[in-house]
């Protein structure tokens, strides 16, 4: 039996089932395509084999300077966006307290991690500021192209925050950089100004770049143990290697693409646990930028229960029916909390006194999986034995491959972002980058028209 299992008895009803074997032949050469590594034309599947080939050295550097910022920070200021920091947020949230932050530092043990250079709130970036002021700090600066602007506006600012604090020999070596072997500005400052440096393998994009340095180094200085996240991450490699359907890997990308053709264009991620949530985005990132082209795809959301049965959980029930949900379960849980017994009973619950928590939420999953199938939507099931660093690991490799085979099956390459391209010329232009001044004159009219009272004010 694989690490994690995969039910999608829910689901059976909403496709056909012959189409599920009749496809096996296409999963197959796909699978073939993602192995093979002479066969690598987009040049970006460097990922597949990692759990298996990743650098041992590098891995131990990680480690040794995991070790002295742990030793010399109360704080590592992670700047990267996109696949550069999703899969570190996510294993950190997910596998530390839910209120790490406020625990005290002999509970903690390990530094605060702070994100930033994924947005560019002035709110945001000056309470980081606020924070850092009486407070030991390192930076990884995280980027394979060293070129996108939220991150490296981010990094301008903070490192010039840690010259005044440190000096400039001291900062330079608080900077850790995340970054292309040979490329990009991020590799020329490194050599320009000696700092330790980490390598993003050429053949691995963002996305999936978790299981690199781009997410081990984080994950190490908060003190999760990334010998088990590639461990799980390898037993997965192991598990998903077969280009057969019984892998659940693929049989995931398959229902996900026959419950498409069925009209199913929008997938819930479903989980229980609220330090999910970040793992969530990152499963949105990986499967909404590696599928949504040329007119394909299907659209990525989550929800985390019971918390959104309150909210969105009416539209699930009864709104439009374009919609499948794939829960993440966890088997097992960490606490025994009991409903405690009352003999007065004034809130009638003694009828659950003694219950487990984890119980009650497992009723609570067959009761809302129930009640969506009842109304229309298919629900597959991703069962997890418990969540810890082990079990990250091959959550990751279960959802590459699943999103590698999947983008195939609707015909798009899963591993480039053409699309992203397009927000970022507008920003250029109207942020007035040499290059892009007749495009700037063209947005600025358009904006014109259209928010005539801003442009003007702005224009000012
Ligand atoms: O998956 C991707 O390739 C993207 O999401 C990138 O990770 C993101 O755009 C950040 O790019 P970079 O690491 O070059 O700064």
């Amino acid at each position: 039996m694989t690490h994690i299992t995969f039910d999608y008895t829910h689901a059976k009803s909403f496709f056909d089932e012959n189409r599920f074997q009749a496809e096996a032949s296409r999963v197959h050469a796909i699978h073939q395509t993602l192995h093979d590594r002479h066969a690598d034309v987009e040049g970006y599947k460097g990922w597949v084999h990692l759990p298996h080939t990743y650098e041992r050295e590098e891995f131990t550097k990680i480690k040794r300077v995991a070790n002295n910022i742990q030793n010399d920070s109360d704080v590592l200021l992670v700047i990267g966006v996109g696949g550069s920091y999703l899969g570190a947020r996510a294993a950190i949230e997910m596998l530390h307290h839910n209120f790490r932050d406020l625990l005290c530092e002999e509970a903690r043990k390990t530094p605060h991690i702070i994100f930033v250079g994924h947005n560019m709130s002035s709110t945001y970036i000056s309470q980081v500021k606020d924070v850092l002021q009486d407070k030991d700090f390192s930076i990884n600066v995280i980027s394979k192209s060293g070129t996108t602007t939220e991150p490296a506006i981010a990094f301008r600012i903070f490192k010039e925050i840690l010259i005044e604090k440190y000096g400039v020999k001291e900062a330079r070596r608080r900077t850790y950089i995340t970054t292309d072997k040979e490329k990009g500005a991020l590799r020329k400052l490194a050599e320009e100004e000696g700092n330790e440096t980490f390598i993003i393998p050429n053949d691995i994009g963002g996305r999936y770049s978790v299981l690199t340095a781009v997410g081990l180094l984080p994950m190490a200085v908060s003190g999760i143990d990334i010998d088990q996240v590639m461990a799980g991450a390898h037993q997965a490699f192991e598990e998903l290697h077969e280009a057969s359907m019984d892998n659940i890997a693929y049989q995931y990308a398959m229902i996900r693409y026959l419950l498409h053709e069925e009209g199913k264009t929008v997938e819930l991620l479903v989980n229980y646990e609220p330090n999910m949530q970040s793992f969530s985005k990152w499963w949105q990132q990986l499967f909404g930028e590696s599928e949504g082209k040329n007119k394909q795809g299907i659209f990525p959301v989550y929800a985390t229960f019971p918390t959104d049965l309150h909210s969105i959980g009416q539209y699930i029930q009864d709104g439009r029916k374009d919609l499948f949900e794939t829960i993440i379960q966890i088997d097992e849980s960490v606490e025994q909390i009991t409903v405690p017994y009352q003999e007065e009973n004034i809130d009638e619950l003694n009828y659950i006194a003694d219950k487990t928590i984890h119980t009650i939420n497992e009723k609570i999953v067959s009761g809302a999986t129930l009640a969506h199938v009842d109304g229309d939507i298919p629900n597959m099931a991703i069962h997890v034995p418990k969540l810890d660093a082990y079990t990250f690991g091959y959550l990751v490799y279960f959802f590459q491959k699943a999103c590698a085979m999947s983008g195939y099956l609707h015909n798009v390459n899963p591993f480039d972002q053409p699309g992203v391209e397009a927000y970022k010329k507008n920003m250029f232009a109207l942020l007035g980058k040499p290059g892009f001044e007749q495009q700037k004159e063209m947005l600025e009219k358009r904006l014109k028209e259209f928010v005539p009272q801003l442009v003007a004010s702005k224009m000012n």
